[in-house]
C-alpha cells in the first residue's frame, strides 16, 4: 500500500528512512567507501550463499538466545557501534539502548556517541560494550578507557580498522563533517524534511557527547595510524574486562590478537565504509574460523540484513552477530515502532529459518546447512 510505513523487511526500513531523512543525513548512513563495489561485492557473496531445506525434524520448540562471554542473550544478534546515531532522531541512542536492556543484548556505543558513555550504560541496565578508537594521543584514550571502567562496562571494543578515515564520497558530495556544521546546503536540506528537523530543533544539534570540556573536541579527520600490535599489548594488560578486536578481515591479523590475549575478534569491513577493494567479510569470516579454531569466539557484522543472513553468519563460524544500518534506518523510519518492528522482523527471520532448516537453536547451526 502507498502509505504503508510498516517495516516488514531491510528494504523497507531504508526506503522509509531515505524519504524522511536529510539527504546528507542519509548519505552518511548509508554511503561506503568508494564507488559502493565493496558493499555490493560482500552482499552478493552473502545472498550466493545457499542454505539446505530439511524436513520432519519437529522443530515446535526454538529457542533464539545465545551466549556471549558465557552470559545468555535473549536475542541471536546485538547493536554494532554507530557514531552520531541520534542523527537520525534525537531520541535514538535511548531506543537503541533500550532495545538492549529489553533483550539483553549488546549495544555498542561509539566512541563518538551522541550519548554520553556514562548515560548510555545506565539506560541500557549494563548492557552497553564501549568501543574505543585510538587517535593521535593515547592520554585521551587512556582516558575513555577509564570512564568505562568506572561506569562499570565489561566490555571494552577496538576497532582498528580506520587508520585513516575512508574516503566515502556521498559524504563529502553532501560535506558532511563532524562536528556537525550548517551551512547553506545543509540549512536547504534540513528545511526539505521538516519531520526530521522539526524534533531536531527543539533538541539542539547532536554532538559527540564524550568529548567537550577537558576532552577537547573529537577530530574526525586525525589520523588513527600511528596504532600498533604494541599498543594493543598495552591496553589487553590494562583492561581486566573482555577486550573484542573489531575491523579485522585477516587471518593472519586474527591469529597475531588471538595470541595478544583479546577475548574475541570483532570480523568486520566496517559496514565496507573503509577499502572499496576488501574481499567479502563473509568469505573472511570463513577463513578466519579456519585460522583460529573452532573454540575462539568470533563475532561478525558487515552486510547483514535479514535472519536468514544472520544464520549464514553462524554457519560460517560466527559465535555472535551484529548489525548496523538496519537500526538506525528503523529509527528513521519510525522511532520507537520501527526499531521494534526491524527487531521483530530480524528476530522471526532467524526463528522461521531454524524451522526451515529442521533446527531448534543457535547451537545447532554448522556447515552442514549449506546446499
Ligand atoms: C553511520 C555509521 C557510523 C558508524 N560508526 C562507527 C563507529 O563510530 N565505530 C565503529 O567501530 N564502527 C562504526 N560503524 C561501523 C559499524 O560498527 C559496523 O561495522 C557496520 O555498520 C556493519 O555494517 P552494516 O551497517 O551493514 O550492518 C559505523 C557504521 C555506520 C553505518
Amino acid at each position: 500500500m502507498f502509505f504503508d510505513t510498516t517495516i516488514h523487511c531491510y528494504d523497507d526500513a531504508r526506503r522509509i528512512a531515505k524519504r524522511r531523512l536529510p539527504w546528507m543525513v542519509f548519505d552518511y548512513i548509508d554511503g561506503t567507501a568508494g564507488t559502493g563495489d565493496g558493499a555490493r561485492r560482500n552482499r552478493d557473496a552473502i545472498q550466493s550463499i545457499q542454505l539446505q531445506p530439511r524436513v520432519l525434524n519437529n522443530v515446535e520448540n526454538r529457542t533464539m538466545g545465545a551466549k556471549l562471554f558465557d552470559a545468555p542473550t535473549g536475542l541471536p544478534f546485538g547493536i554494532a557501534p554507530m557514531g552520531m546515531c541520534n542523527l537520525t532522531a534525537p531520541t535514538a541512542d535511548r531506543l537503541l539502548a533500550g532495545l538492549a536492556a529489553k533483550h539483553k543484548i549488546p549495544v555498542g556505543v561509539s566512541t563518538v556517541s551522541s550519548t554520553s558513555l556514562e548515560d548510555m550504560f545506565r539506560l541500557s541496565d549494563g548492557n552497553a560494550w564501549f568501543q574505543l578508537y585510538i587517535s593521535r594521543s593515547m592520554e585521551t584514550a587512556e582516558r575513555l578507557i577509564a570512564r568505562a571502567k568506572a561506569v562499570g562496562y565489561e566490555t571494552l571494543v577496538l576497532t582498528v580498522d580506520v587508520p585513516e578515515v575512508g574516503r566515502r564520497p556521498r559524504e563529502l558530495r553532501r560535506g558532511f563533517k563532524m562536528p556537525f556544521r550548517i551551512g547553506p546546503r545543509q540549512f536547504i536540506d534540513f528545511a526539505c524534511h521538516p519531520g526530521w528537523a522539526l524534533p531536531q530543533l527543539i533538541k539542539g544539534k547532536p554532538e559527540m557527547a564524550n568529548f567537550g570540556g577537558t576532552f577537547g573536541e573529537f577530530d574526525r579527520e586525525e589520523s588513527r595510524a600511528g596504532a600498533d600490535w604494541d599498543l594493543l599489548a598495552k591496553i589487553r594488560e590494562g583492561w581486566t574486562g573482555n577486550l573484542v578486536l573489531k575491523g579485522v578481515l585477516s587471518d593472519l591479523d586474527a591469529l597475531k590478537a588471538q595470541k595478544l590475549g583479546v577475548d574475541a575478534v570483532q570480523v568486520s569491513s566496517h559496514g565496507s565504509r573503509q577499502l572499496d577493494s576488501a574481499p567479502p567479510a563473509i568469505h573472511a569470516l570463513s577463513a578466519i574460523r579456519q585460522a583460529v579454531g573452532p573454540d575462539f569466539p568470533l563475532f561478525y557484522d558487515s552486510g547483514i540484513r535479514s535472519g536468514e543472513d544472520i544464520v549464514k553468519a553462524y554457519a560460517k563460524g560466527a559465535d555472535f552477530v551484529f548489525a548496523g544500518r538496519p537500526f538506525s534506518f528503523a529509527i528513521a523510519a519510525g522511532g520507537a515502532t520501527g526499531l521494534r518492528q526491524m527487531s521483530d522482523v530480524l528476530a522471526q527471520e532467524v526463528s522461521i529459518t531454524l524451522a526451515q532448516l529442521g533446527l531448534r537453536k543457535l547451537d545447532e547451526i554448522t556447515s552442514s546447512v549449506f546446499a
